[in-house]
């Protein structure tokens, strides 16, 4: 008996066949009390950001103004309303961090990058976003890329830290 191997098919699926998901999702949560969340957090998982035509789809199949959905999707941090880089990184600029240099990481991510805070490079592989302090105070200035914290960063470093989210 071979085994068997599943290899995850999501980028090629077409438009249309992500908004029928889409519509799934708002099909099977609609009705339950508070569940605008719990779907926009659903939908972010298939197109990786909520794009504003998305948006305006989930505010037609729930009878709800755009607003509405705009609102929310714009209050928390953990949605974006675009599209976001592969690696996500957070420049912390908590008070210890900042004393320590967060404001130079900051810049010089930039420069490398190309990219303003809050934006994301053309190859859609980096997004760049500052955060407040993210618990490693004792050994700031620190950054995190993803799930990874990077501590005592210095300007120098981002070189390397950088190549290495291949
Ligand atoms: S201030 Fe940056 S980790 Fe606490």
């Amino acid at each position: 008996m071979s085994a068997q191997m599943t290899t995850c098919r999501c980028g090629d699926e077409t438009e249309a066949q992500k908004r029928a998901r889409v519509l799934d999702v708002v099909d099977q949560y609609k009705d339950q009390e508070g569940s605008l969340i719990q779907i926009l957090y659903l939908v972010q998982g298939i197109y990786g950001y909520l794009p504003i035509d998305i948006q305006q789809l989930i505010a037609e199949r729930m009878d709800l103004p755009l607003s509405e959905i705009y609102g929310v999707s714009t209050f928390y941090s953990f949605f974006s309303t675009q599209p976001r880089g592969e690696y996500t990184i957070r420049v912390c600029m908590g008070t210890a961090c900042y004393v320590r240099g967060g404001a130079k990481i900051v810049k010089r991510l930039s420069e490398m990058l190309g990219v303003e805070v809050g934006g994301t490079t053309r190859d859609r592989k980096f997004t760049l976003e500052v955060m407040r302090c993210l618990g490693a105070c004792g050994l700031a200035p620190a950054i995190m890329i993803n799930d990874q914290v990077y501590r005592q960063v210095n300007p120098d470093k981002l070189h390397r830290i950088i190549e290495k989210c291949d």
